[in-house]
Parts: structure tokens; C-alpha cells; sequence
């Protein structure tokens, strides 16, 4: 089922567990996608950074694709289309286009422009019945073009960013996007516990929070954020090398390469099932998996 991102990560903050956002980049990467989200049973968003939408020929087309695939696949679990880091007009594009979650990423604005944006996107949003994610503080490191400074979410924007009605929120807390590095002071669980005391108590009920940059976090300290309240977690590299290592390693060990596996189908193949491996296994620490 297509459907907004509120129930199933509602469900997941209640329950204690947390929904898997997963960036595709094109037909199989979808496929791979929607086909372990069944297999698990695990509800799952569909994630579409803005340069992705780009490379895939634009909202609509990124909205059709992963709708049709989902039908003729016959896919069951809830599924979002969800908007990774939009800018204020993509989100706006995104909700015109059918996605049915968008995240409006304002955090490398002044807190006020940020928050005054987040309100016209949550209302036109909510309008249609498609869920909001809003970031304040910022994430490390860099994705497709989107660079942040890192910084620790203040609790008053916490509350304030809350109260735009927002239905899920990402705050920075130490996590990075890509490779962590070698010094990574680990994730500020502390910090954590009291952002998600204060977006309780703005919201009136439990605010899940959102964890970006998921590649790479072991294992242990993702369970400790869930326990504090993170609900979704992001995961883009980990798929991106697993992708890339298993089509490298193909294409290397393949003797009769131009001879017989020029065919895209062929030598992709690898790559597709690498993914598909990586977000089971994610899915699996999450906790995700027959909440369908
Ligand atoms: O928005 C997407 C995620 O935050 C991806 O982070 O590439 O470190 O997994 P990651
Ligand atoms: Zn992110």
C-alpha cells in the first residue's frame, strides 16, 4: 500500500522499533528496494534526495515509476514515496507530483526562515494527506551535494520546530552522512534523550525522531537511539557500496566480459541482490520486519 509516513512511524515509535528510509537512484535500485521491504514485511519508505530526482527525469516521473513498480510487483507492506532533503520548492513539487511524504530540509537557513518555510510545507502537506520531517540542528558530512556543519540540535529550536505540526523530526546529534570517521565521537545519546523530552512535550505525544546518516552506526548504539525515541533511520552509502563492490567484483572476476555479459541485466544483477542483502540485514537491527 502507498501511503504518508505518519502511521508506520507512529507505530514504530510506539512500539519501539524503527522504519527503514531507503535512497533509490533508479529502476532496480526501487525494485530492490520494494522487494525486501515485502519480503521482511517490513513497512518502508522510499527515499528520493533531490539529486536523484534530478538523474530520474523529475518528481512525476519518480512518483510513477515507484507507484506502477509497486502494483506490479503487488506489494502489500505500506510503501512511502517519501522526499529526502528537499529544497522548499521541491518539497512543493513533490506534494503536487504524489509523493506521499516529504522531508523540507531548511537547516542551513537563519532558524526563523526555516521554521516560517516548515509551516507553508507542513499545511500544504497535510492539505493532501502527506506526511513532514524537518531538520534542525544539522548532519555532518555531505549527501548528494547537501553539506551540513554538524551541529548539535538546540532544544528551543527542538520545541519550536515541533510546533509547526511537523510529523516527524530530524535533529542533528552527532551523526554524520557517508563514512564515519575514524575519531567519531559516537552518537550524542544524551543529547538524544532530552530532544526527545521536549518534542513529547510540545507534540502531545511521542514525537518520533528521525536518524540520518545510518550507515555505519554499529549496531548497539542504533538500538540505543530507537529505546530513546529515533523511529526512522536513513541508510544511503551502505546500499551505494554494497551496489558498487558487488558489480566491481563482477565485472573484475568476469574473463569472458565482452564476449557474453555486456548485457546489463546481466552484470546489474549482482549489485541489485548486494543491496537487497544490505537492507535486510538493516531491516533486521531496526526491528522492522513483520510489522507489516
Ligand atoms: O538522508 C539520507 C541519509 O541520511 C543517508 O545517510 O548515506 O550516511 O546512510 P548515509
Ligand atoms: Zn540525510
Amino acid at each position: 500500500t502507498i501511503e504518508a509516513g505518519t502511521k508506520m512511524i507512529q507505530n514504530a515509535r510506539q512500539k519501539q522499533y524503527a522504519i527503514g528510509a531507503f535512497n533509490t537512484n533508479n529502476l532496480e535500485w526501487t525494485q530492490a528496494i520494494l522487494r525486501t521491504a515485502q519480503a521482511e514485511q517490513a513497512p518502508t519508505l522510499v527515499a528520493v534526495s533531490m539529486g536523484a530526482v534530478k538523474y530520474m527525469g523529475g518528481f512525476k516521473v519518480v512518483a510513477n515509476l515507484i507507484r506502477n513498480l509497486h502494483d506490479a510487483m503487488s506489494i502489500t507492506v505500506p510503501i512511502a514515496i517519501h522526499l529526502d532533503h528537499g529544497t522548499f520548492e521541491g518539497a512543493k513539487a513533490a506534494i503536487e507530483a504524489g509523493f506521499t511524504s516529504v522531508m523540507f530540509d531548511g537547516s542551513d537557513l537563519p532558524v526563523e526562515e526555516n521554521l516560517t518555510k516548515t509551516r507553508e510545507i507542513v499545511a500544504l502537506a497535510h492539505e493532501k494527506g502527506v506526511s513532514v520531517e524537518a531538520e534542525v540542528g544539522s548532519i555532518g558530512g555531505e549527501e548528494d551535494g547537501v553539506i551540513g556543519a554538524g551541529e548539535i540540535a538546540p532544544i528551543e529550536d527542538v520545541r519550536a520546530m515541533v510546533a509547526t505540526g511537523i510529523d516527524f523530526l530530524a535533529a542533528g546529534i552527532g551523526n554524520i552522512h557517508g563514512a564515519y570517521p575514524d575519531n567519531w565521537q559516537g552518537l550524542n545519546l544524551e543529547h538524544l534523550k532530552d530532544i526527545a523530552v521536549a518534542a513529547n512535550e510540545v507534540a502531545g505525544h511521542e514525537m518520533p525522531i528521525v536518524l540520518h546518516g545510518g550507515s555505519g552506526i554499529p549496531d548497539d548504539h542504533i538500538n540505543a537511539a530507537i529505546k530513546l525515541g529515533v523511529a526512522k533511520v536513513n541508510v544511503n552509502t551502505e546500499a551505494q557500496l554494497a551496489f558498487h563492490q558487488a558489480i566491481r567484483d563482477y565485472v573484475l572476476s568476469d574473463q569472458d566480459l565482452i564476449g557474453k555479459n555486456y548485457d546489463p541485466r546481466k552484470f546489474l544483477a549482482p549489485g541489485v541482490a548486494a543491496i537487497e542483502s544490505a537492507l535486510d540485514e538493516r531491516i533486521k537491527v531496526f526491528g522492522s520486519g513483520h510489522q507489516a
